[in-house]
């Protein structure tokens, strides 16, 4: 390759609007997302302190109002977050399971109203719901708690069929726990809901990013951290070997988690595994991050924002989990 000034001059790919949309090598478009929603049982709509734009919604109309927007700006795709009171809360998180519960009543609505038009994803774990806000089942030895594993699979698989007896098209299980694809895999399978595909957290970190999240859904841990379940950060290789071990257990698309802090684990991803689809978690303290810097004039919103998602998918991401979503959406309309 002959890459010598003066014959080779880069700027000429540069030179304006048009030839730089010719040769761009990564386009970023509605359809790449995913939408994150919080829903609750019921009351007002409330907004959440840390994520400006975004807001718990209860089951009902405004939710529904609130899809139709998405829909309306291209985005197909929804991944449903419960929220429960503390008095709904208990050890076991049998809220996640609950038929009657706050997700499965939000994928009923939902499915009822727009059927096909979208993709619904359920995320599968158990903070949401347990009162020691860990996404397990917790137990003691030797004077010290631990979440057992192979007792939460058994939960996660029965609130997967929960889900898909609502009408999940997928479910998400982001526990972190081993074996649970297999586990959920297993229990679909098993209740007839073979066409219901799993979109695995497979490398999820233990990460500070999930700050405001955890405000949002009202989840964080009330002892101990994460650290014994997801990832530690130091780790990029080993993200391939959860990704595998998903992959073999039965996982449709497989995601990475967080997003910007991680894009050399997306890649690391997408170059090993190239035929799977890969999802990237954008996740709230990213979206807060951009909010906070925004609103103090630190950063122009809009280009940042989209150079985020653009490099999420530049990095290796088919599929971008994203509360930039809407904003985005619109803005890749205006065009640039
Ligand atoms: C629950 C869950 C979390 C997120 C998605 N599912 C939080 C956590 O693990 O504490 C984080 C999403 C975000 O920060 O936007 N297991
Ligand atoms: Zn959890």
């Amino acid at each position: 390759m002959r890459v010598q000034f003066p014959t080779t001059r880069p700027r000429r790919l540069r030179a304006s609007k048009i030839i730089r949309d010719a040769v761009a090598e990564t386009q970023i478009d509605a359809g790449d997302f995913i939408y994150p929603l919080f829903v609750k049982p019921g009351g007002e709509r409330e907004p959440i302190g840390p994520m400006p734009g975004i807001y718990r919604w209860p089951v009902g109309r405004e939710l529904i109002n609130h899809v139709e927007e998405a829909l309306s700006l291209g985005i197909n795709k929804f991944i449903l977050f419960g929220v429960l009171p503390d008095e709904l809360k208990n050890p076991e998180g049998t809220g996640g399971y609950d038929p009657e519960g706050v997700v499965p009543r939000a994928i009923r609505l939902i499915k009822e109203i727009f059927g096909d038009r979208v993709l619904v994803f359920a995320d599968v774990c158990l903070c949401e719901y347990t009162d020691h806000g860990h996404c397990g089942v917790v137990k003691e030895k030797r004077d010290r708690w631990y979440v057992d594993n192979d007792e939460t699979i058994k939960l996660y698989a029965k609130e997967a069929v929960v889900y898909a007896e609502a009408g999940a098209d997928f479910v998400a299980p982001s526990g972190m726990m081993d074996g649970q694809v297999r586990e959920i895999r297993r229990a679909l399978d098993a209740h007839g809901f073979e066409e219901v595909g799993i979109m695995a957290y497979s490398a999820k970190y233990a990460s500070a990013f999930y700050g405001p999240f955890r405000v949002a859904a009202a989840s964080a841990p009330k002892f101990g951290d994460r650290r014994t379940y997801q990832m530690d950060p130091r780790n990029a290789y080993e993200a391939l070997k959860e990704v595998a071990m998903d992959l073999e257990e039965g996982a449709d698309i497989v995601m990475v988690k967080p997003a910007l802090a991680y894009l050399d684990v997306i890649r690391l991803v997408k170059q090993h595994f190239p035929w799977v689809p890969l999802a990237a978690y954008n996740v709230s303290g990213e979206y807060s991050l951009v909010k906070a810097a925004a609103t103090a004039g630190y950063v122009d919103e809009r280009t940042i924002t989209l150079e985020i998602l653009t490099a999420i998918k530049r990095a290796g991401a088919d599929l971008i989990l994203t509360y930039h979503a809407l904003e985005a959406a619109k803005w890749i309309k205006e065009g640039l």
